[in-house]
């Protein structure tokens, strides 16, 4: 069973299928610990439902970087967290966590990376330069979190056809349901010791 630290900054539908997929018995893992930059974010609320224990850290609220990243990297210690999941989580970690956390961090992102990711891409506006690229795939990148935005050696991706009458909207919702069914298999992998990764590649067990 792997322990989980899920950071999230929004709805949190992406944790909340984990959970579903965890109740299920077909994730065997478990979440010691909620962590959100955004004390109304609704991934709190779901971690409270759940019984979850929940931290509202936002890194705006310390004097200093170092500060944060100290509280941050206790709180990680004391949950003792084997893998750090970012889901919709809009901060940049610090590079003393990733650097901690080495290959133990994953974020999803809503497009096939490389292509439509780095700095300001995320949400809609994936989907809407998607969209205006005239891109006819995109889909869901799971990766592991390194210095660089989107840029972590890619552990999964699931391709999710553009329809010709798209929206950003309807875009994102299809997307969005292959995200909640992807990010539980890439961490059932870790759970699983079956990830190996050389260089940026990452080889499956
Ligand atoms: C989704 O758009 C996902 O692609 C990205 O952030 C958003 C998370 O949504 N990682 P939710 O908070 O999990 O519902």
């Amino acid at each position: 069973m792997i322990r989980l630290t899920v950071m999230a900054s929004g709805g949190g539908s992406n944790f909340q299928a984990i959970l579903d997929k965890i109740n299920e018995k077909k994730l065997n893992a478990r979440v010691g610990l909620l962590i959100s930059n955004n004390g109304k974010a609704g991934a709190i609320d779901k971690a409270k439902r759940a019984g979850i224990e929940t931290l509202h850290l936002a890194p705006t609220a310390f004097s200093t970087e170092q500060d944060y990243t100290k509280t941050l990297l206790k709180h990680l210690k004391d949950k003792q967290t084997e893998l750090i999941v970012l889901a919709g989580y809009m901060k940049r970690l610090p590079d003393e966590v990733i650097q901690k956390y080495r290959n133990r961090i994953l974020n999803i992102h809503p497009a096939l990376l490389p292509a439509f990711g780095g700095k300001g891409m995320y949400g809609h506006h994936v989907h809407e330069a998607v969209l205006s690229y005239g891109a006819k795939v995109t889909g869901v990148t799971v990766h592991l979190v390194d210095e660089e935005y989107d840029h972590g050696p890619i552990v999964l991706q699931k391709a999710v056809e553009v329809m010709p009458d798209d929206t950003p909207d309807s875009l994102a919702a299809r997307v969005l349901k292959e995200e909640h069914n992807s990010y539980w298999q890439a961490i059932k992998l870790f759970s699983e010791n079956r990830v190996k990764i050389q260089d940026r590649k990452v080889i499956i067990l």
